[in-house]
């Protein structure tokens, strides 16, 4: 019977399989000491000459790094091997014998591994990352559904530009054009006009010619979208879920977290409160640090980076200048060069995770944006009927799946927390 590694605790003393790859070997005359993965952990798998036929054997020294295997034997507690249990082998069978692995344990250039990154996947850290990545997914998805939020999928051709004409991805739709999403906001916010409460989760594109740590072509994106809810509202929603995000995989990624060498410390202070600071506040403790920042731009990389460290948590910054924001969000009614949209900075240098806000929803302040915005007026009419049938307040946010991920386990750079990252210079693999 074939089991995974990680549930070897239940099998201590039983005849079981371990159906796997080889990620390391080492070997005296009579013991050969098999390191086995099988994607669910890493365990040590002992042969010894006298226990086994010559055909064993000579598998165990024939066997090179990634080959595949099933190891039948016995399980046995180990506290020194990896993950405390061990296997004593009675027989080994080849499924394939590895060439020669391109990714062996010394250190590799970064563009190496990218271009290797469909065997680079197999290793310890990018194993582990991906597992974060799944709970993250996780935790998002059950945050919303557990609290009656509907899934709707929004699509992925669209004519509309929803964040600013500079980064479409365009292709030729039948002799006309379309552009790949940017984000599903826009039909969110039709669906919640209908269900009320809704998210979309799912790839977006962004044709960023910048090269930065932070800026992936393709990244996912869970976007929540609620009617008759404001943006105190929309900023108490952000907090909530960010909390409970960051609280599961603190419980459920402690192995995977250890392996990554994350400093948790800093994750377990993701607790209510956020620190809620308007645009003027952000701008002055720039200023106060002499950082150059001029007044009424848009935060750079390391402004972000600066404005961060103030702070030993998220920091939500709200109350934007509306020349620098997108053509949907509603003008604060007390200052209309401003807009009610927030931005989730993270800490320790990892940049903008959240951008939200309540939408404009009077039909005629929004077509005037659309067209001082020079989009398409044709294109957001269907857009426009979502304020000329029953609009009513309502807000919303988006969160970038890769930046959460690169945040939670402490990467350098966004690329690492994507399985096969796109950006402006990689498409392959
Ligand atoms: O701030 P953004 O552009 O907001 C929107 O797209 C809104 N329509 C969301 C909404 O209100 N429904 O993007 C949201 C988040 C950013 O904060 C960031 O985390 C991520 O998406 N993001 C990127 N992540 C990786 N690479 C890129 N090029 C990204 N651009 C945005
Ligand atoms: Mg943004």
């Amino acid at each position: 019977m074939i089991i995974s590694i990680n549930k070897a605790s239940g099998y201590v003393g039983k005849e079981v399989q371990i159906a796997g790859w080889l990620y390391n070997k080492r070997s005296s005359g009579k013991l050969q000491f098999l390191i086995l993965r099988d994607g669910s952990g890493l365990m040590q798998a002992v042969v010894f000459k006298k226990g086994v036929s010559e055909e064993t054997w000579g598998i165990g020294e024939e066997i090179t790094q990634e080959s595949s295997v099933i190891a039948t034997g016995t399980i046995s507690e180990e506290p020194r091997s990896p993950g405390g249990f061990e296997l004593q082998v009675t027989s080994l069978e080849l499924v394939q014998k590895a060439e020669e692995y391109p990714i062996s344990p010394k250190e590799h250039g970064i563009e190496f591994l990218m271009d290797n990154r469909h065997l680079w996947l197999r290793s310890k850290r990018q194993h582990a990352i991906l597992r974060v990545r799944h709970q993250i997914i996780r935790a998002m998805r059950d945050y919303l559904d557990d609290r009656d939020f509907t899934l709707v999928d929004p699509p992925i051709f669209t004519p509309n530009a929803c964040e600013g004409t500079s980064t479409l991805f365009e292709t030729e739709y039948f002799g006309s054009k379309a552009y790949l999403t940017q984000s599903g906001q826009l039909y969110e916010e039709a669906a919640a006009m209908a269900l009320g409460k809704v998210y979309s989760f799912g790839p977006t594109f962004r044709a960023e010619k910048s090269k930065t740590r932070r800026h992936l072509t393709e990244f996912w994106m869970l976007e929540p979208e609620v009617a008759y809810m404001d943006i105190n509202g929309d900023m108490d929603l952000i907090e909530d879920f960010m909390v409970e995000v960051v609280a599961r995989v603190l419980d459920k990624c402690g192995e995977e977290l250890k392996v990554l060498e994350r400093d948790t410390s800093t994750l377990e202070k993701v607790t209510k409160s956020f620190p809620r600071i308007s645009y003027d506040e952000a701008a002055k403790i720039l200023q106060d640090k002499g950082t150059g920042f001029e007044y009424g731009s848009d935060f750079g990389g390391t402004d972000e980076t600066v404005i961060a460290e103030s702070f030993d948590r998220p920091v939500m910054i709200h109350s934007w200048p509306a020349d620098i924001k997108a053509f949907y969000m509603k003008r604060d009614p007390n200052d209309k060069s401003k807009v009610l949209a927030v931005d989730v900075i993270a800490p320790e240098g990892h940049g903008e995770l959240v951008g939200g806000s309540q939408r404009e929803d009077n039909l005629d302040e929004l077509r005037k944006r659309i067209k001082e915005h020079d989009l398409s007026e044709k294109h957001f009419e269907w857009y426009l009927d979502l304020r000329r049938y029953g609009s009513v307040p309502h807000s919303g946010f988006g969160i970038g799946l890769e930046r959460t991920v690169g945040w939670i386990c402490g990467l350098k750079h966004v690329r690492e927390s994507i399985p096969f990252p796109r950006m402006m210079h990689r498409l392959t693999p």
